[in-house]
């Protein structure tokens, strides 16, 4: 009595909803594509976001003068990281080149954001996740994915001391 009211009820259901199992889990051509249109209409409505919003709310320059270490602290051919409090938490790169020199750079790669460091064999600045590779000395990108050249501060020696501060000729 039972599985015959359960067989009644079984076929009621199927009455009310005549849908095959087979077309149920079919996805029509028109139907992938439409879904692919939405999701990268998403996306480049999320780009477009990311771009307004960097135009209107642009990221707090940094004022003045920050000190990050003493100079002997670094040797030459050697990195230091260090973090700036802005608007967020920055990531930065202190290098003291092998000729002496010292810059400073973001340490968020322009490409997906990955770490990048210094390597004094090369004399470069790599980013390990897609083998981007920077100019030590300017930033600029000498190979790899990155689309844009690290944001560099200026580095100010004084008294054995080193300072970091916004770049006054950004060339
Ligand atoms: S995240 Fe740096 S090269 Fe891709």
């Amino acid at each position: 009595m039972k599985e015959k009211n359960q067989e009644i009820f079984s076929e009621t259901w199927k009455d009310d909803f005549p849908i095959q199992q087979q077309e149920a889990v079919h996805v029509s051509r028109r139907e992938f594509a439409k879904f692919l249109g939405l999701l990268s209409g998403t996306l480049a409505l999320g780009n477009a976001g990311i771009i307004i919003k960097s135009i209107l709310f642009p990221s707090q320059k940094l004022k003045g003068e920050h000190f990050v270490c003493n100079q002997n602290e670094v040797p030459a051919g050697g990195m230091k990281q260090f973090e700036l409090q802005l608007d967020k938490t920055i990531p930065y790169i202190l290098i003291h080149l092998k000729d002496g020199q010292w810059r400073a750079f973001e340490q968020k790669c322009t490409h997906l954001s990955c770490a990048v460091r210094y390597v004094p064999e090369m004399d470069k600045i790599q980013c390990p996740c897609h083998n981007g590779y920077f100019d030590a000395r300017s930033g600029v990108v000498l190979q790899g994915p990155p689309p844009r050249p690290l944001p560099r501060l200026d580095v100010i020696l004084k008294d054995g001391k080193v300072f970091v501060a916004e770049m006054k000729n950004k060339t």
